[in-house]
């Protein structure tokens, strides 16, 4: 089976209702990254942090997975379908995606702030108590905060992420503004040759080289034409 590879942003998202972050009205014209998506920003306050992803946690909880996410779920019916996504949502996973790689954490999980990406002290929070209180405590006794790698720090899965785009048969961008690294430098790794699709509705800042096909449409509308264009 050929392998598609597909990096995705919170645009992917937003037909589910999620609100993107550079959009306007977007996640970063309500909050302050430097106060909700930095180390230093929890250090300073941490109830403000825990309430921030309290609140996106509950809202994760009444949304579904938007076409897009479900036609791309089906395609791996017919394609080894690797997905490397920035959104920290579950929405992949709850379409039916099976190869799913977060570059950004994830929103259900949660962790240990002396030691966040130790795997013994990261747990999954159940749908229906997805709220973190201060004084909850990782096994390691620390304050459990939120699994989510922050501005300025490191991004454990790019090497992954790297290698999946270097074997790349072909390449699908779907709902990023390619603003931030290591992430956006994975279309570096694609390989000479391999097509390159990009589904946003809005022209995309691309630094590279390499041709790219846009589909300037959303993610769902998108994803139709861009199977249109497989069979093609
Ligand atoms: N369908 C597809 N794309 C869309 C849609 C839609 N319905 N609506 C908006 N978009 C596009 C926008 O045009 C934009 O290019 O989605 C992109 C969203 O860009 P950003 O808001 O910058 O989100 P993203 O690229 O995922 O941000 C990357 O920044 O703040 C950090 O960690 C956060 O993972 C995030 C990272």
């Amino acid at each position: 089976m050929k392998k598609l590879v597909v990096l995705t942003g919170a645009g992917m998202s937003a037909e589910s209702g999620i609100s993107t972050f550079r959009d306007s009205g977007g996640l970063w014209d309500t909050y302050k990254v430097e106060d909700v998506a930095t180390p230093e920003g929890w250090y300073r306050n941490p109830q403000l942090v825990t309430d921030f992803y309290n609140t996106r946690r509950r809202e994760l909880q009444n949304v579904e997975p938007c076409l897009g996410h479900k036609l791309l779920a089906q395609l791996e019916q017919e394609y080894d379908v690797q997905i490397i996504t920035q959104n920290v949502d579950n929405l992949h996973e709850r379409a039916g995606s099976t190869k799913v790689c977060h570059l950004h954490g994830e929103l259900m999980k949660v962790c240990s702030s002396r030691d966040p990406n130790n795997p013994h002290f990261i747990e999954t929070l159940p749908p229906d108590h997805c709220d973190v209180k201060i004084g909850d405590k990782a096994k390691d006794g620390s304050q459990l905060r939120p699994f989510i790698v922050w501005f300025g720090e490191a991004v454990p899965n790019i090497e992954q992420a790297a290698e999946l785009s270097s074997k790349a048969d072909i390449y699908l961008i779907i709902g990023t503004s390619l603003n931030v690294y290591p992430a956006a430098g994975l279309i570096h790794y694609v390989p000479e040759g391999c097509p390159i699709y990009l589904i946003d509705p809005k022209p995309v800042q691309w630094n590279s080289m390499l041709p790219v096909h846009h589909i300037m449409k959303g993610a769902s509308e998108g994803m139709k034409e861009f199977i249109e264009r497989l069979k093609g």
